[in-house]
């Protein structure tokens, strides 16, 4: 007999269990989880909170917002563990309200504000659902890069927010991998050079260069430190530079099957027989993870990105595919401890 003959049959009386109506509800509330952080990263509500507890009425003049509206939103906040009831009206401190504070080493706050660019575009998924194309389409017809042009303030969230959640993967990856095993790095699509400069510090013998599209490294060329050279070009048709090692952090998964393996048939063609190449991606579990047994966030990444665009996350064996395809031959999958994965491949 499968699961689904032996349901009960549907009826208007008969008792439908509580968890099961909580976890449709709950789908409706994360909205307003969504929402409430949202608010409370852009309002800088933690920074205005300081060591000791606090009312919203305290709160409020110092952020500029209602009183009354504050405590409820903070509230509710203190139901997903930001902020703490600390009794009389009052809100302390939680690792996660400390977390959305812009002081914090690794603050999160950036990164939680990109739900304000995303609210439009996961308005538009419907696009998405019915015709396969990215959501932002639907407000653009040029994609991302033109609907953020035209809406200067998401960019800047989006762009502070994409710094935010680097400056976190950066620290996971330089204690998951042994780095100082090469001297030379290319990191192809490597945006500011925020991998690479962390790299570079961490082996203060190696050297690299940093390779992307002009418009994004040339603000930053001077910037950078005498061990990085920058060149700016076109990963689909100029050389690459030469390196032991070659690094690809969330660049593939922006792309479709066909352009993915260009990408890397180019990098394979820089690369020396003896060369690594490290792809560094969310991995997507083979099959899909049932509720409550698994992350969610690897297919919430892969549900963003056809929002967002013409990419993809894949799994281990949908990597492994693209790189036996470019020439590539998947060595080793290293967990970094987040979610993003090392995959490390050698010439074929
Ligand atoms: C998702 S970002 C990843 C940036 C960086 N590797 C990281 O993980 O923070 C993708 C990068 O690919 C670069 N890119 C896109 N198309 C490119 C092209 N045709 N040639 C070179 N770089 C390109 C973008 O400018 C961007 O910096």
């Amino acid at each position: 007999m499968s699961a689904q003959s032996a349901l009960p049959s549907p009826s208007l009386t008969a008792p439908v269990a509580q968890s099961e109506l909580n976890g449709l509800l709950g789908l409706i509330e994360g909205l307003g989880i969504s929402r409430c952080a949202q608010l409370i990263a852009d309002f800088r509500i933690p920074d205005a909170l300081g060591d000791d507890p606090a009312t919203a009425i305290e709160l409020a003049p110092r952020v500029g917002v209602n009183a009354d509206a504050l405590g409820r939103v903070m509230r509710y906040a203190t139901t997903f563990g930001v902020f703490e009831d600390a009794g009389g009206g009052r809100f302390r401190h939680t690792i996660r309200s400390r977390l959305l504070r812009s002081d914090h080493p690794q603050s999160l706050r950036d990164y939680i504000r990109l739900v304000g660019p995303s609210w439009p575009v996961f308005g538009a998924l419907d696009h998405s659902l019915q015709t396969g194309r990215p959501a932002v389409e639907a407000l653009a017809a040029g994609g991302v890069w033109e609907w953020l042009s035209a809406n200067p303030h998401l960019a800047k969230a989006f762009d502070e927010s994409m710094t935010s959640k680097s400056r976190g993967d950066v620290a996971a990856l330089l204690n998951a991998y042994d780095f100082s095993v090469f001297q030379s790095f290319a990191d192809v699509g490597g945006g500011q050079g925020h991998l690479l400069g962390a790299i570079l510090d961490h082996v203060p013998s190696a050297t690299g260069t940093l390779f992307d599209q002009p418009v994004v490294v040339d603000p930053v060329r001077d910037r950078l430190g005498h061990r990085m050279s920058v060149v700016g070009g076109d990963f689909f048709k100029d050389p690459l530079p030469s390196a032991e090692a070659y690094l690809l952090m969330q660049v593939i998964h922006d792309w479709d099957d066909e352009h993915a393996v260009s990408i890397l048939r180019n990098v394979r063609s820089a690369a020396s027989a003896r060369g690594r190449l490290l792809l560094i991606e969310v991995l997507l579990p083979e099959r899909p993870v049932q509720e409550s047994s698994g992350p969610a966030w690897p297919s919430f990444m892969d549900f963003a990105m056809l929002a967002w665009s013409e990419g993809q996350e894949r799994t281990r064996r949908e990597y492994d595919g693209l790189l036996r395809a470019s020439g590539w031959r998947l060595a080793r999958v290293l967990p970094t401890g987040g979610f993003q994965s090392i995959l490390e491949a050698t010439p074929q």
